[in-house]
């Protein structure tokens, strides 16, 4: 059975290298990272469930910016600056809340509409005449795509999110995400590495063997990851014929029902699709989640997601849900470790840099999309931390 959703293979001779160790460390080259692989990306904000009705919001501090993302009168998803036009105060504090029919400014009182129009200032009369468009929210651009609520700060080179994701339309699809609801809302977490350490493990499954048990027993036999081409990436593995040797997974596989609503070939499925730079949806019969990380700084690294059910979930796939939640929690933690490890040798003068597998490819190919973006990073030796923008400028106008 080819379950492959794209005709990808590793090719024969490839580098193995990964990334030089200074990448992992250089403020100059986050501040690169931030402008062209995070502001100019599509990201997961949240899920269209987790803000229902109008006036419902979530935010994020996200690369040095703050995003309000809002449930409008009419019933549609925006995305705005958290800014007000004023002088410039986050217009809600919270990580999320309801706002009856207006936007107010917590500083001096300027109202704003849900779609972001000045609706009038505090004492009016002490400015000129303010235009409601002029004095608008600032926008940031949005598409919601399977349920998901992706935004874009700044215009950047991939297509729409539905062009970009057109491949794994299909199979998605049968989870019908986009009539899911939350589970335990959106969560965050810190960890002290740098953002390229987290994905540099969630790329590969090569590790899965030795550092998860409890997946290994789960589903180790059948897993395999494709790699990164055109800005996706996509794993997938199905229960082993006698997964259950430990705890978690056998009561997993004794009260997950066979995902009856899903084609034969996805009834035992976990799929995990990666987007570049640095998100996760993955399914199980039960669940459709999403992950990511975000740089805080060049050792700080902000993780977040949330998870999502069936709206009329049966009492076997609540408790599937939640056996596969332990699975998961464990399988985090045992992660956070390894990026630890992965993360501090970049710092090591002895660490002479990574020597991949070809089960390792996809952190090859996640390299590859990076020094597509920032052609500074095929640089083996850091340049000057003052030169890096205008090195990687004049790269990048030189091919
Ligand atoms: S900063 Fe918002 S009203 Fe003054
Ligand atoms: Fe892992």
């Amino acid at each position: 059975m080819n379950t492959h959703v794209r005709d990808i293979s590793v090719p024969k001779s490839w580098d193995r290298r990964g990334l030089p160790g200074w990448c992992y460390h250089s403020e100059a080259l986050l501040e690169l990272e931030k402008e062209h692989v995070f502001r100019r990306h599509w990201q997961i904000a949240c899920h269209v469930s987790d803000i229902p009705e109008a006036g419902q919001y979530i935010t994020l501090d996200i690369v040095g910016e703050r995003v309000l993302v809002l449930r409008d009168k009419d019933g549609e998803v925006r995305a705005f600056h958290n800014i007000c036009r004023h002088r410039g105060s986050r217009l809600v504090a919270d990580d999320k809340g309801r706002c009856r029919g207006a936007l107010v400014c917590p500083f001096h009182g300027w109202v704003y509409n849900l779609d972001g129009t000045l609706r009038g200032a505090a004492r009016p009369d002490s400015f000129p005449p303010l235009d409601k468009d002029e004095f608008a929210l600032a926008s940031i651009e949005t598409e919601v795509w399977m349920g998901f609520v992706f935004i874009r700060m700044k215009p950047g080179p991939q297509p729409s999110v539905a062009e970009l994701a057109k491949p794994f339309e299909a199979e998605l699809a049968h989870y019908r995400s986009t009539d899911m609801v939350p589970t335990a809302g959106l969560w965050t977490q810190g960890s002290a590495v740098n953002w390229k350490s987290v994905r540099d493990v969630d790329n590969e499954g090569y590790h899965v063997a030795m550092a998860h048990p409890a997946l290994q027993d789960l589903y180790g036999s059948t897993y395999y990851d494709e790699p990164f081409v055109d800005g996706l990436c996509r794993s997938f593995a199905t229960y082993n014929p006698h997964a259950g040797r430990r705890w978690s997974v056998r009561m997993y596989r004794n009260v997950a029902p066979e995902g009856m609503h899903l084609p034969q070939e996805l009834r035992t499925a976990w799929i995990y699709y990666g987007f570049f730079p640095n998100t996760v949806i993955a399914v199980t019969p039960e669940t459709v989640q999403f992950y990511q990380e975000f740089p805080v700084a060049v050792g700080k690294t902000m993780l977040r997601g949330g998870v999502y059910r069936y709206k009329d979930e049966s009492r076997a796939q609540r408790l599937a849900r939640y056996l596969a939640m332990r699975i998961d929690r464990d399988t985090q933690a045992e992660d956070v470790q390894l990026t630890v490890w992965s993360n501090e040798a970049m710092t090591s003068k002895a660490f002479a840099g990574f020597y991949l597998s070809d089960l390792e490819y996809g952190v090859r190919t996640h390299h590859d999309h990076l020094r597509a973006v920032l052609p500074v990073m095929t640089l083996d030796e850091a340049p000057d931390e003052r030169d890096m923008a205008e090195i990687n400028g004049r790269m990048s106008s030189h091919p």
